[in-house]
């Protein structure tokens, strides 16, 4: 259910959880004065406890009042992709920001979003944790649509432009070096001339506890089993996810992603696409992964791999 910002700001104050859209994707919001907000977020998206959540603000004052300390280059960082899609793990003054956020960590994920309307509801609220507004493992909600989808028609949502990039925001962590633990909606090389080199994603190990916990579990995954090929042949028929701008064989349904000369249309479609294979109770489909392995179409491909890794 559509509801107007002064609505949602109430609900959030009186301890409710309330769906929100962001630039990057709709998350699911509770303040962090809410124990029992953020227990119930944990709960209806049947996360696990040790998946801890971002803290969302809309000043770097408020950041800097929860942090112990700022790694070197968080100011250039701040003043150069806040408010945006860049996401940064600090150490945290533990006392500021309750152990079931952060999963006891020592350290707490703190982004401040772009998006219009979000940035008001801040205001009014102070700081809202706010995870992906999907059920665990599934793809996120790019569109208000896809919140009721997975949370009920009556389920809250603040009104409010749709998210516009479609992919999660980029984390980051300071080891000596600024590393990426998510890619995410901005490149790594966008962060190249800020910080002098460009971060590395630093891809879990098997058997190694990941630096970003949600890395962990199966994600952006739709129930249809996704078969990841980089060509096709007439023996492909059936369902595709794949691109506008290309020629696929006869026999086969494109579900497209839209035109790869335009990475960040593609990149906006991912999780409505995946999501319209359930819609349409498609079963398997085939997913063109010949593309450059460049810019932000690195997180496409991580993605895909993602959601069609049972
Ligand atoms: O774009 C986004 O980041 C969206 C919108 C709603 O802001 N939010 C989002 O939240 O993607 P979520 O919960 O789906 O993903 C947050 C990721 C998880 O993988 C979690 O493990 C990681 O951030 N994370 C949170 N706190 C962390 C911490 N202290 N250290 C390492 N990773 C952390
Ligand atoms: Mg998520």
């Amino acid at each position: 259910m559509l509801i107007p910002l002064k609505d949602a700001a109430h609900l959030l104050n009186q301890g409710h959880v309330v769906a929100v859209p962001t630039e990057t994707v709709y998350g699911l919001a509770a303040s962090i004065h809410q124990e029992k907000a953020i227990a119930e977020i944990f709960k209806i998206k049947g996360r696990p406890s040790n998946n801890p959540l971002i803290v969302h603000v809309s000043s770097f004052e408020e950041i800097k009042y929860f942090a112990d300390t700022l790694p070197p280059f968080t100011d250039l960082l701040a003043s150069h992709f806040w408010p945006g899609a860049m996401t940064l793990v600090l150490p945290v003054k533990k006392e500021l920001i309750s152990s079931s956020i952060r999963a006891n960590l020592s350290t707490a994920a703190f982004r401040i979003p772009s998006h219009k309307d979000t940035l008001e509801l801040l205001k009014l609220t102070g700081p809202l944790v706010m995870p992906s507004a999907n059920t665990s493992g599934k793809p996120s909600s790019t569109q208000a649509t896809h919140v009721e989808t997975d949370f009920g028609k009556e389920f809250p949502v603040l009104q409010g432009v749709d998210s516009e990039k479609g992919l999660e925001s980029t984390i980051l962590i300071f080891n000596n070096k600024w590393e990426i633990i998510r890619l995410g909606a901005i490149a790594s090389e966008e962060f190249t001339d800020i910080l002098g080199y460009t971060p590395l994603f630093q891809k879990p190990q098997k058997g190694e506890q990941p630096q970003c916990p949600g890395q962990l579990y199966r994600h952006y995954a739709p129930k249809a089993k996704l078969q990841l090929i980089t060509s096709f042949s007439e023996e492909n028929t059936g369902f595709i996810v794949g691109f506008s701008n290309k020629n696929y064989p006869d026999n086969t349904k494109l579900f497209s992603l839209g035109d790869l000369n335009y990475p960040e249309i593609v990149c906006a479609n991912l999780y409505k696409i995946l999501r319209e294979l359930d819609n349409n109770q498609i079963e398997s489909a085939w997913v063109d992964m010949d593309f450059p392995r460049e810019g932000i179409l690195i997180t496409l491909a991580e993605r895909l791999e993602k959601a069609a890794n049972k």
